[in-house]
This record gives structure tokens, sequence and C-alpha cells, in this order.
């Protein structure tokens, strides 16, 4: 192609032709190659490495500053920060993809109330007669007895077809008063909907029988924005530019369908069989879904476009299911809590609870809601990507090779997520190896990791020699080089300490100011509960001891999985809970902690560790 270049990508042999001046990043995305890039693209986590042996622009001073000398005289490059300048062939090491992590597709248990927004009536209807031939439609419509229902015109198109192929039978599909399709025969036992939750990184699909409300089947994959930034911010960055916003929509959707397909075939049901559509996701994953410009989320006083609940013609966004069937998107709640948190307060009934309880979402924002039956306050805190490993020198996401258990004893015991030697550590790791060596005294409550002359004596030997000086501070070996799967050890260094200090201070911070709003303390919190993959993989005794969340006793503290699909299948499921979630989005009041004096009181203040269980 004239004027774009090829760029190979190694070991796959896969080709993209970019513009000259793209990043390496973009042409990897072109090429279907996800980098991993936990800080977004922004040139301060050091992970998106490639090698590169030519064609790129000069190595920049932030690689300078994120790679060694010998890093870079290896061929090592930064792919959010090298430029292609010509034809050039790229290696994208096994560290450096993303891989799907573990997700979580299951949540907290509930009946579902079964009236959903599609039904399905079969009906008999009259043969017309030379004295009474009235039209297919009237015959129809007058048999289905509702004289408010009117007839889509893809339904009509079918009619005529559809009435004589089955001895004049045919299964009504109903949307409120729209007949959305007419089938041969009696279907009415086969209606299908799908409900999703949108995340920033995973969208997780759960396929609902509508006549039974059973689960038929649930699959998940990342979402494949990630290429063009890991979290929010980034997105609506992009989505910004000529032609982002309806980049990011068409990724949205394919991937949306891949998950549709895989569902129906495993269920056996047919596409168009599917009839109705709900989505959950937070605010921007809701705008670039509906193709809604977000970029005024990002902006102060980050407004939304729209908090209400959209409906649309599912065919209007390009999702492959029934091509009459429709889609029903959560309302939000405000610029940076959406229509998950919706979700979650639906599922885990928090508008029902008598006591206070407390829904925290654990992601790279967190997002809490605390409150009874009488008011809910809600706030999002920018807790950082540190638990998804983010801005963490060996930190990675749950997948193989992640340390996610770490046990201090005579020496460090850990666990890691697959068959694979250790290449990083995970958030709940993290959480633990912090916990840990708070509780062995190598850490102090304010976070300075203490040097190797000045830990405690009863110190096993092992772990006094897991203690070694650092760029900044001293660091603790969690493994050594030859246990990993790197040429060199797994350190938790002082910066990381840092970074999960200002994490969960953030956190901490918003739901002291959810408590204060309120006027409940630690001990009126009748229940914690943590939604959300981070959430359901920490331990709580851990959670606690670093101040993650306030002094309860662990046994309030309840995990509820993946509690914002869940809202979404609820609203699939009945209409009732949509006129709930819509009641919800304004009743929810949104706290900006930016505006706060008290949130950074509380900051400060949460940025220390207890100082004790
Ligand atoms: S430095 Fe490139 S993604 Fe973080």
């Amino acid at each position: 192609m004239s004027g774009t270049i090829k760029v190979t990508f190694e070991p796959e042999g896969k080709a993209a032709f970019v513009l000259p001046g793209s990043l390496v990043l973009e042409a990897a995305a072109r090429a279907g190659i996800i980098v991993d890039t936990p800080c977004g693209g922004r040139g301060t986590c050091g992970k998106c490495r490639v090698i590169v042996r030519d064609g790129c622009s000069p190595v920049t001073a932030t690689e300078r500053r994120l790679l060694k000398p010998k890093e870079l005289a290896s061929g090592l490059r930064l792919a959010c920060q090298a430029k292609l300048v010509r034809e050039t062939a790229i290696t994208v090491p096994d560290a450096s993809r993303f891989f799907e992590q573990r997700i979580l597709t299951k949540g907290v248990k509930r009946a579902l109330k079964l009236c959903p927004a599609v039904a399905k009536r079969t009906v008999r209807v009259e043969e017309p007669t030379l004295t009474a031939s009235r039209s297919d439609a009237d015959r129809v419509l007058d048999a289905l007895g509702d004289g408010a229902l009117r007839l889509d015109l893809g339904a009509a198109r079918q009619l005529p077809a559809a009435l004589r192929a089955a001895d004049h039978q045919v299964t009504a599909v109903l949307h409120g008063n729209d007949v959305l399709a007419l089938e041969p025969g009696d279907t009415a036992g086969q209606c299908f909907g799908v409900a999703f939750d949108i995340g920033t990184t995973t969208v997780v699909g759960a396929l609902l029988d509508l006549a039974t409300g059973h689960e038929a089947a649930i699959a998940a994959r990342t979402n494949p924005q990630v290429s063009f930034g890991d979290d929010v911010v980034a997105r609506i960055t992009y989505a910004s530019e000529d032609s982002g916003l309806a980049e990011l929509q068409a990724k949205i959707v394919e991937c949306v369908n891949d998950i549709v397909a895989e569902l129906a075939a495993r269920a056996g049901v047919p596409r168009d069989g599917i009839y109705e559509m709900t989505t959950v996701g937070n605010t921007t994953m809701n705008h670039l879904l509906l193709g809604l410009d977000p970029r005024h989320v990002a902006q102060m006083p980050f407004p939304a476009v729209t908090r209400a609940a959209m409906e649309a013609p599912a065919a209007d966004l390009g999702v492959a299911i029934h091509p009459r069937g429709r889609l029903y998107a959560m309302p939000n709640i405000a610029g940076f809590v959406g229509g998950d948190t919706v979700g979650v307060v639906l599922a885990a009934d928090l508008a029902a609870r008598r006591k206070p309880t407390l829904a925290v979402d654990i992601g790279t924002n967190g997002e809490m809601v605390l409150g009874t039956a009488r008011r809910l306050v809600a706030c999002s805190t920018a807790a950082g990507p540190a638990f998804e490993g983010a801005r963490i020198r060996f930190g990675m996401r749950a997948t193989d090779g992640a340390i996610e258990q770490v046990r201090l004893r005579d020496d460090v015991e850990t666990s890691v997520i697959g068959d694979a030697p250790p290449r990083g550590l995970c958030g709940s790791a993290l959480v633990d190896a912090l916990a840990e060596l708070l509780r062995v005294g190598i850490l102090e409550p304010s976070g300075r990791m203490l040097g190797p002359n000045e830990l405690p004596r009863k110190l096993p030997k092992a772990l006094r020699r897991r203690v070694v000086p650092g760029e900044r501070g001293n660091d603790f070996v969690l493994a050594h080089e030859a246990e990993t799967g790197l040429d060199s050890p797994i350190l938790l260094t002082q910066a990381d300490v840092r970074q999960v200090q200002l994490a969960k201070g953030a956190i901490r911070a918003g739901i002291e100011v959810l408590k204060g709003e309120l006027g409940v303390d630690d001990a009126g919190i009748d229940a914690i509960l943590l939604a959300g993959g981070f959430g359901n993989f920490i331990r709580r005794r851990n959670a606690l001891r670093i101040g993650l969340l306030p002094p309860v006793e662990h046994a309030r503290i309840h995990f509820i999985g993946n509690a914002a699909l869940v809202g979404a299948k609820m609203v699939l499921a009945c209409t009732d809970y949509r006129a709930q979630a819509e009641a919800l989005s304004h009743r929810v009041e949104y706290l900006e902690l930016g505006g706060l004096p008290q949130f950074q009181a509380h900051f400060a203040e949460a940025m220390l560790f207890p100082e004790s269980d």
C-alpha cells in the first residue's frame, strides 16, 4: 500500500500496514496482537517491551529511564514509545502480551423473578374465506387479543409465509406493544436473551432462557479495547480523536458478537432465537458501546452524555442477535459511577437493607456504595492500577506465571497461577505480601521497609537474607532468580509499597467519606460486600491488615462475585427490575470526592498501615 510501511510481528509472522510515525503499539493492535499496557501507554510502567532490530525512531528519554543500557543494547524498546519509520520485523515476548486473566463469571445467587420484556404468544388464526377475507395482520392481531399491539414492518414481511407454513399457527415475539417477529408453529418454549457485563478489561456474557430463567451458557473475553489503553481515561482520549469512537465501538461490538456466537453454539440456540440483550458497564464503557461521545466524562465536572437507561434496536449497534432484537443498557449514576454499580446495588439488594451495608468494587477505579433502604451514597476513587499490576515493578495481571498468594514462615511460601515459573505478582499476592511483611516486622506502619541491619532479632535467617538494599530504600526478594521465569529475582520494592499505599489510601479514604456522610462508624457497618474480580481473590484478613477495608470482624466481609453481571441478568429477566434500576440511578447519591477537603484528610491518614491486626 502506497505511503504505508509493513511491520511483521514475530513469532506469529502477522503483518500490519501503518503510516510512518505510528507507534509500535498501534501497529501491533492492527495486527491483532495485544501488548500489555498496564499504564495505558503513558510511558510509566515499562511493561510494553518488544524486541526491535531496526526501522524505529531513536530511543526516547522515557525508554532510557525505564530500560537498562544492557536491555536497550539487546534491542528492547517500549511499544508505546517507539515509532515506526520503515519496514521491519518486531518480536513481542510472552511477558509483554496481554493474556486472559482469571475472569470472574459467577456472582451472588438470586432467585430471579420472571417477567421479561420479550414474551412469546402462540395463536391459531382463522383462515381467510371469500366472505371474511380480512388481512393476515388483522386476523393475527385479533387472535392475540390485544388491541394495542403493532406489527413491526419486518414481522409483517414474515407474516404470509409464517402463517401458512404451520397450518395457520404462529408464535408472535412481543416486546411491549411491538410484534417483533412471527414464527411458524409453536416456538413459545424457545425464548432467549443475553446479559452482558462490559468491563474495562473483561467482557462477560450470559445466555438466559427467558421461558425458565435458567442460565444456558456463560462466556468471557478480554475487552479488545485494551489495545487502546488500559483505563477509561486512555479510552476516552482515544475516542476523542478522529475516528477513535467508531473504532472503539466497532471493537466492543465485535467482542460482543464473538461471545454471542460462542453462547449460541454452546447452548445449541440459533442466534436469531436471542431477542434481547442487556448490558451493564461503567459510564465510559456504556458510552463507547452506544457510540456516545465520552470526552466530557474525563473533564471537570465529569458529566456523562446521559445517565438514563437506553433502549435501541440491537441491529443499530451491529449486535448480531435476532435481526429485530432489542438492547437495554442499564442506567448510570454519574460520570464515574456507571450501570455496573447500579447492577451491584440491585443484585445485593442494598436498597432494601435495614442496616448499613458497604459494597466495594475494586479495579482501576474503586467504586463504593454505602447505605440502607433510607439513603444510599456512592463515590469513585481513582485508585490507580496498582492492584492490577501496573506501576509495580514486577506486577502483573492474574494470569499464568503470576504469584497469587504469599506467606512468610521460616522462608517465603508462594503459590503461582498455572503450570509456570513465576514472572511477577498479581494484586492478591501484593496484599498478602504487605500484610505478611507488616506481621513479621519487616515493614513499618509508615510503609518504610527496614534495612538489613534494622530487622527484628527473631526473624528467621532465610527471610533476613531476602531484605536487600534497593534503588529507593530497601527491597524484599519474593523469588530468587533461579526460581523465576526471568533473568532476575522477583522483588517487592519500596516504591511498590508506596504505590499500594496510594491505591489503598484512595479506596479507604472514599469509604471514610461515605461513612462520614451517613454518620456511620465501623461498628455500625453491618456487612462489607466485595464485588468484582480483584475483591474476590483477596484474602479478607490481609485486606484488613493493610487497612484497605475498615476494621470489622472478618466474618462480616462477604464476596459477592460478579454482582454487576447478576444485575444485568435481573433486568433481562424482569422489567420490574428495570424500574428498580432506573429509580436507583436517581436515588443513589453521588459524591464527587475531588471537591471534598475531608477526602484529602482521610487520604493522608489512610496511606499509613494499621499498627496491628
Ligand atoms: S510504558 Fe508502555 S505501556 Fe506502560
